[in-house]
């Protein structure tokens, strides 16, 4: 199968070049009449004609005929995405949730092991069809990664569903594409798609419980654990248990902090954990009072959390 964007491009080319042709034709004819019948050339009023049946029939059928062809060409093209979606056409090679929330996203992985609740950055392997079923937690958002699939809303109370394929392996961004709030734009959106085997590699860390942190990490764990954190943030392994914030599990593996804000490093993840709302002003997480001593153990704890 190929991609929908594919398909879609292929259609935008030919419809495109239609329409080229038509431009062209009105345009030679505009300039080419308003040349020929100049008033120097043909002075005094234009001879006056009406009705010609040729030309009208001319007229009408050519025009019927290019939608006719654009019908049909729009409707295979239709049915070639439609069956690549919820059921029909090739099987997707892997299905996962997508859940969007003000202002980051959710997804969860089938596993062996039940499901895994993942965040912000989403891994596909490579020349397999993926299948999302979009859903959101509050206010409509828009699932759009231009280099892999069309534009698809999500929809408090349904199930929306989107095929992603990425016929090469990289990185492919994509973002937020429906006003949902005032961080609407900070919910940047990243695909890598990866060889089967990396991908598997990559699954399989991210199924696994948290690593049990040492020395400043151990004390970092505490922090979080005895504070506000547990309330809204899950990880796997620790008695964390909250699901209205993303999964933190493996946030250090993530390349981002709070959906594309900023780099993931010890000194972003500090600069964020001190002041959140400096950074996504509106976002639900909180400034949590915490001493110095208290900041860096966290940093160093969830900088860990690979
Ligand atoms: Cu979510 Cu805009």
């Amino acid at each position: 199968m190929r991609p929908s964007v594919e398909a879609i491009g292929g259609l935008a080319l030919v419809v495109g070049a239609i329409a080229l042709v038509i431009f062209i034709a009105v345009e030679a004819t505009l300039i080419y009449s308003a040349w020929h019948y100049r008033a120097s050339r043909m002075p005094g009023p234009a001879p006056q004609i009406a009705g010609n049946s040729r030309l009208e029939i001319v007229w009408t059928a050519v025009p019927a005929v290019i939608l006719v062809v654009l019908f049909v060409l729009m409707t295979g093209t239709m049915r070639e995405i439609g069956a690549s979606v919820a059921g029909g056409g090739t099987p997707a090679g892997m299905r996962i949730l997508a859940r969007g929330y003000q202002w980051w996203w959710e997804y969860r992985y089938p596993s062996s092991s039940g499901e895994v609740v993942l965040a912000n950055e989403l891994h596909i392997p490579v020349s397999t069809a993926v299948d999302l079923d979009l859903e959101s937690a509050d206010v409509v958002h828009s699932y759009w990664i231009p280099g892999l699939g069309g534009k698809t809303d999500m929809i408090p109370g349904r199930t929306n569903h989107l095929r992603l394929y990425a016929s090469r392996t990289g990185t492919f961004t994509g973002q937020c594409a429906e006003f949902c709030g005032v961080e609407h734009a900070w919910m940047r959106l990243t695909v890598v798609a990866e060889p089967r085997a990396d991908f598997d590699r990559w699954l399989a860390a991210q199924s696994a419980p948290r690593t049990a942190p040492t020395g400043a990490g151990a004390a970092g764990e505490r922090v979080f654990t005895s504070n506000l954190c547990v309330s809204c943030h899950s990880i796997r392994g620790t008695g964390a248990k909250g699901e209205a914030g993303p999964d933190l599990t493996h946030v250090g593996s993530r390349t981002t902090l709070a959906a594309g804000v900023l780099k993931n490093d010890a000194a972003a993840m500090r600069a964020w954990l001190a002041d959140p709302q400096r950074y996504k002003p509106g976002a639900l997480m909180p400034r949590v009072p915490l001493g110095d001593a208290e900041l860096d153990a966290l940093v160093s704890y969830l900088e860990g959390l690979k």
